[in-house]
């Protein structure tokens, strides 16, 4: 069968995001055409996520859906990303499934050929294997005519905290190099892009020959016509205070960090293995804070990790309350295949428990991040246009300001990618809302 119009799907974080990004232009480059509907392609690629167990089933009924869709017509579907490399033998070995082709996040730059195995010689085919090597700094990404553009810096994890896949699925840390980077943000804003955001499963751990994350970062922000700088996801294990004195220093890296908790019990942390207690993590907090007096500061935190009592719960919430997050995201734990965690200990915190935790803790911190967010209320913000329209009404615009918050005002003679001022006159727990000035 002749197959070459492909349609990708894409789960999960903005590494996945970026990394279809890589593929589209893997593909375009050979005989692949993209479409935009699911419906019109025959070659159907799932970029899969598999941080947390409802991400995995979410996959599992895509595939059954598309299939069903089709009636028997025929497709080729290919599984991506981090599903694949712990999936492997299950996806391919499922008849009802019917995957055709699996690539690992270290094997892209194989699809081509791996697609020609199968629609060729109508051999399923696969490539999990990971690299220490693969940064894909030859591929210039298909990027979406947007106001952000992602730029991933750094692929792969060594920390392995004991809770996490990612170092299992995406393999060890390597790093760009920084002036293919710089050149590549040169291209972007040529491109008209404004904003970009740094990416790694471990972004603050860049390190390339002499050249750490600060190095890079006054590299980037050196670059002229670059407005906006963020970064994500980083670790609070690498945050040194001449970061944050460049953060403050430069008009043009957002102030603004996502600096994942996970957990407020030190007993847990260490089983964790995150390597800083709390004390440590409230310290780290407080001096971004005192270095950069209006950063906005978001999370990652998980309940119910395998012996978390109530106690060492409430010691989360000690923390969230002291730390006055802007923004956290609450994940109830999932046991994940081959992590230490799974290895060591019952998964023993009760679905009803987990529930109740994530109720409790969503309630703490939707409070905080609504009181921060009146707290901007009189304030006038730069608010880069990202949405003609809001999710509620067509009658708005969406931006976001500097600390990635996002703003809602009404709708004018304004342009996605500009920049307007506006000014806040109200805030829910999620959104500031204001008037063009
Ligand atoms: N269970 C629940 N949440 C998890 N995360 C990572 N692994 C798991 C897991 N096994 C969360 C962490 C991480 C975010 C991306 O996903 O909070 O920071
Ligand atoms: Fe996972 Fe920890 Fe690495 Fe983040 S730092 S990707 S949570 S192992």
């Amino acid at each position: 069968m002749q197959a070459n119009k492909i349609f990708i799907e894409t789960y999960g974080c903005q590494m996945n995001e970026y990394d279809t990004e890589l593929v589209k232009t893997i593909l375009t480059q050979q005989d692949y055409t993209l479409v935009k509907e699911e419906r019109q392609a025959d070659i159907v690629m799932l970029n899969t996520c598999s941080v947390r167990e409802n991400a995995n089933r979410k996959i599992y009924g895509r595939i059954h859906e598309i299939r069903h869709e089709r009636q028997g017509k025929p497709v080729l579907i290919g599984i991506l990303g981090c599903m694949a490399t712990n999936f492997r033998k299950a996806l391919l070995d499922d008849p009802h499934l019917g995957i055709d082709f699996i690539a690992g996040p270290d094997s892209y730059k194989q699809l081509p050929t791996l697609i020609h195995e199968v629609s060729q010689q109508g051999q399923k085919s696969f490539d999990v294997t990971l690299s220490e090597f693969e940064t894909y700094s030859d591929i210039t990404p298909t990027r979406k005519d947007g106001v952000n553009a992602w730029l991933a810096i750094m692929r792969g994890c060594n920390n392995f905290c004991s809770f996490c896949v990612v170092p299992y699925t995406r393999g060890r840390e390597r790093s760009r190099d920084p002036h293919n980077i710089v050149q590549e943000v040169e291209k972007l804003v040529q491109e008209g892009f404004t904003q970009v955001t740094l990416l790694g499963q471990n972004v603050n751990s860049y390190r390339y020959e002499d050249s750490d994350f600060t190095d890079l970062m006054k590299m980037v922000s050196d670059v002229k016509g670059i407005k906006r700088i963020r970064y994500t996801s980083p670790h609070p294990k690498d945050f040194p205070i001449k970061l944050l004195r460049l953060m403050a220093e430069r008009p043009n890296i957002c102030k603004q960090v996502h600096m994942p908790l996970q957990a407020g019990s030190n007993r847990i942390l260490d089983k964790m293995n995150r390597t800083y207690t709390q004390a440590e993590f409230l310290n780290l907090v407080a001096q971004a804070r005192e270095i950069i007096p209006n950063i906005a500061v978001s999370t990652d935190i998980i309940v119910g990790f395998p012996g978390e009592t109530d106690e060492e719960f409430e010691d989360t919430v000690k923390v969230v309350e002291a730390s006055q997050f802007d923004f956290a995201f609450i994940f109830k734990y999932s046991p994940r295949q081959n992590t230490l965690a799974d290895r060591k200990y019952p998964d023993d915190v009760s679905a009803e428990e987990k529930a109740r935790r994530t109720i409790r803790l969503n309630d703490v911190q939707r409070a905080i991040s609504h009181q921060k967010n009146l707290a901007h209320v009189g304030e006038i913000h730069e608010v880069l246009i990202e949405q003609e329209s809001s999710k509620k009404s067509p009658d708005d615009f969406k931006g976001r300001n500097d600390a990635n918050k996002i703003v809602i005002f009404p709708a004018g003679p304004y342009k996605a990618g500009a920049y307007i001022s506006i000014k806040i006159t109200d805030a829910t727990t999620n959104v500031l809302k204001g008037i063009p000035v």
